[in-house]
C-alpha cells in the first residue's frame, strides 16, 4: 500500500478524534517526512527563545511536542530542562524514546485546564500546533495561566494559518489588554522542500 500523504491529510482534519488518529498513524514516519522536508521551525523557534531566555536551565513546556523534533532543537540549543505534552499517544511514545523530556504527558490543548500548576514554566514553545483542525488560538489563555511572570512564549506556524488570522487577532487582543507583548514576528522557512514558509512569534509575558 502506498504511503499516506500526511502533509495533505493534515489540512482536512476537523475534529480532535480525527487529528489524534492521524498523528497516531503519522508517528511512525513523521520524523522521516519532516527531515526529508528539511523542517526549519524547531531550530528557528529554539533560536528565538534564546534571544529572550538566556538561562539554559529554565524550565520549558514544549506544548504539542509531537515526536520530539521541537524538544530536540531546544536541547541542541543548550536547554536542559524540558517537559512536553501532546494529544497523540503515538507521537508521545516516539518523544519518550528520545529521553530528552522530563515530564511527558497527554493533553488536549483545546480542553483546558492542563494538569499543570499556575505559573509553573519560564517558557512555552508551541511549534507547528496552531493550524486548521489542530490547536485553536484560545489555548493561549491557558499558556498565560501556567507561565511565570517575565516568561516567554514562542510560537512557530506556517503561512496558511498565520494568514487565516485568528491567532494573530487573539494575540493582539491579549496585547491590548496588557497580558502579553509580541516582541518579534520573523518570517522565514517552515518546510522548504514543500515550498512552505512560516512565522516565528516571540512573546513576552509581563507581571500583572
Ligand atoms: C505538526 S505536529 C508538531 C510537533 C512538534 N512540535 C514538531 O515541531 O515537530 C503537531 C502536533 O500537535 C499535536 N496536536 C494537535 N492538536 C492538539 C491538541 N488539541 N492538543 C494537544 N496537541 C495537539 C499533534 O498531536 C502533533 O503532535
Amino acid at each position: 500500500m502506498p504511503d499516506e500523504n500526511f502533509f495533505e491529510i493534515a489540512y482536512s482534519v476537523d475534529s480532535t478524534d480525527e487529528t489524534r488518529a492521524m498523528y497516531d498513524r503519522w508517528a511512525k514516519v513523521y520524523d522521516r517526512d519532516l527531515t526529508d522536508g528539511e523542517y526549519q521551525q524547531p531550530a528557528r523557534c529554539a533560536e528565538a527563545l534564546k534571544t529572550q531566555i538566556g538561562d539554559l536551565g529554565s524550565n520549558i513546556l514544549d506544548v504539542g511536542c509531537g515526536t520530539g523534533l521541537s524538544g530536540l532543537a531546544l536541547q541542541n540549543a543548550g536547554y536542559t530542562n524540558i517537559d512536553g505534552c501532546d494529544l497523540s499517544e503515538g507521537m508521545l511514545e516516539k518523544a519518550a524514546s528520545l529521553e530528552i523530556y522530563g515530564r511527558l504527558f497527554a493533553c488536549d490543548l483545546n480542553q483546558p485546564p492542563l494538569d499543570v500548576e499556575d505559573q509553573s514554566y519560564d517558557a512555552i514553545t508551541a511549534v507547528g500546533i496552531f493550524s486548521f483542525g489542530h490547536v485553536m488560538p484560545e489555548a493561549v489563555d491557558e499558556f498565560l495561566r501556567i507561565i511565570k511572570p517575565g516568561g516567554a512564549i514562542i510560537i512557530g506556524l506556517n503561512d496558511h494559518f498565520y494568514e487565516e488570522g485568528s491567532l494573530t487577532a487573539k494575540l493582539e487582543e491579549l496585547e491590548c489588554a496588557g497580558k502579553l507583548k509580541i516582541v518579534s514576528r520573523e518570517h522565514g522557512e517552515h518546510i522548504p522542500q514543500n515550498d512552505l514558509k512560516g512565522w516565528v512569534l516571540s512573546i513576552f509575558v509581563p507581571s500583572q
